[in-house]
């Protein structure tokens, strides 16, 4: 039976500085299934993540800018409303990396079941998604953290930052966590138990605020910002720190190069290791995550919370939003 798909797609690029509603629209298109192999699949709810900020312009990025007029690819979770395929039932929920749509048709290759449904379906998004697995590979494979060590994280009140303060708890760290919000303060430290958070947007002097709530500087810094804050960051590590560069979100929309880091000499004396990393990368890699995290949710060790936005039509906005900081948590669209 043919349906009506709606999506969202970019109506132009941003080169620099911070999207706008305006550069996105709604369309619909005619949708059926027809070859033996293909599902229909009516989404339950769309991922909006920062690195679609990267994708937005022509720039060569580590993956291909959106493409103007189609819909917008990412990460959503579904359930099958039709199906030609031998592998997939009516009612199966999947995962699929087909992005801004309420529904779509598509080959059987392009989706995958998800099994574990004791789980609210929305933390496959999150913690037991992409989000969670870039704070595991992160911290175990990237900073290979161990117990009783002393972590700094930023944009701490966020998906990504939310799951590796509570990892980092878990081995008995100590986690000094920054935010931009008074709201997602009180989270990190009143639910979450981080040993200290704090607002960065009230801070004069991030260097010495450092050094006043942590005199013993960090083992790690799990940086999810870049720019100012990556700076000051290297100026309070311990010898032999260990940086993970995560993500650049305060320089993604950035209106002028910046001028760089001009403590390189700290990064010498210390011996710190600065190391990125992207989660593509390690996708094979994601059967010790999934075990661990579906434990540690399940029992009740990795809470999450979650700002959710209603209809696919507001995903413009989510993105938006989720730029400015309004998010606590995952930034999810609910379809
Ligand atoms: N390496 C990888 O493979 C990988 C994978 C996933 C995500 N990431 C990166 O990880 C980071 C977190 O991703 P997420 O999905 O969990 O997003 P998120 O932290 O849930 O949301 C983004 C947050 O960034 C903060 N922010 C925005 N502008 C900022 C600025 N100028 N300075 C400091 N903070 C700013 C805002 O929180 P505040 O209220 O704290 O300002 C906002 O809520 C992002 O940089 C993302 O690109 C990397």
């Amino acid at each position: 039976m043919n349906e009506i798909s709606k999506y969202i797609s970019l109506k132009q690029y941003v080169p620099i500085g911070t999207p706008e509603i305006s550069n996105f629209e709604l369309k619909s298109e005619e949708i059926k299934i027809e070859n033996k192999d293909e599902v229909m699949v009516l989404n339950q709810f769309i991922s909006v993540d920062p690195y679609m900020r990267a994708r937005m312009t022509e720039k060569k990025n580590y993956k291909e800018p959106f493409k103007i007029g189609k819909a917008m690819d990412g990460l959503a979770i579904g359930k099958v409303i039709q199906t030609n395929s031998n592998n997939f039932n009516v009612g199966d929920i999947v995962s699929s990396n087909l992005g801004w749509r309420d529904k779509y048709a598509t080959s059987e290759k392009n989706i995958k079941k998800i099994i574990n449904q004791d789980i609210p379906l929305s933390a496959y998004l999150g913690p037991l998604g992409m989000t969670g697995h870039t704070a595991y590979i992160g911290l175990f494979k990237i900073g290979k953290i161990k117990e009783n060590q002393t972590v700094l994280v930023s944009s701490a009140g966020g998906s990504v930052g939310s799951t590796v303060c509570q990892i980092a708890k878990m081995m008995n760290c100590k986690v000094i966590a920054s935010t931009g919000s008074d709201k997602k303060v009180d989270w990190l430290k009143n639910e979450l138990n981080v040993d200290h958070a704090f607002n960065y947007k009230k801070i004069d002097n991030l260097v010495l605020y450092l050094k006043e709530v942590c005199p013993e500087g960090f083992d790690i810094y799990f940086d999810n910002v870049g720019g100012d804050f990556l700076e000051s960051a290297i100026f309070r590590m311990k010898n032999f720190g260990k940086i993970i560069i995560c993500g650049r979100i305060s320089q993604m929309s950035a209106t002028s190069a910046g001028s760089g880091l001009k403590n390189m000499a700290h990064v010498l004396v210390k011996r710190l290791t600065i190391r990125g990393f992207l989660i593509f990368d390690h996708e094979n890699d994601s059967d010790n995550f999934q075990q661990d995290m579906t434990k540690w949710i399940i029992e009740g060790k990795i809470k999450f919370k979650e700002t959710i936005y209603d209809g696919i039509d507001k995903a413009p906005q989510a993105f938006v939003d989720l730029l400015n900081g309004k998010n606590i948590g995952k930034m999810l669209v609910k379809i």
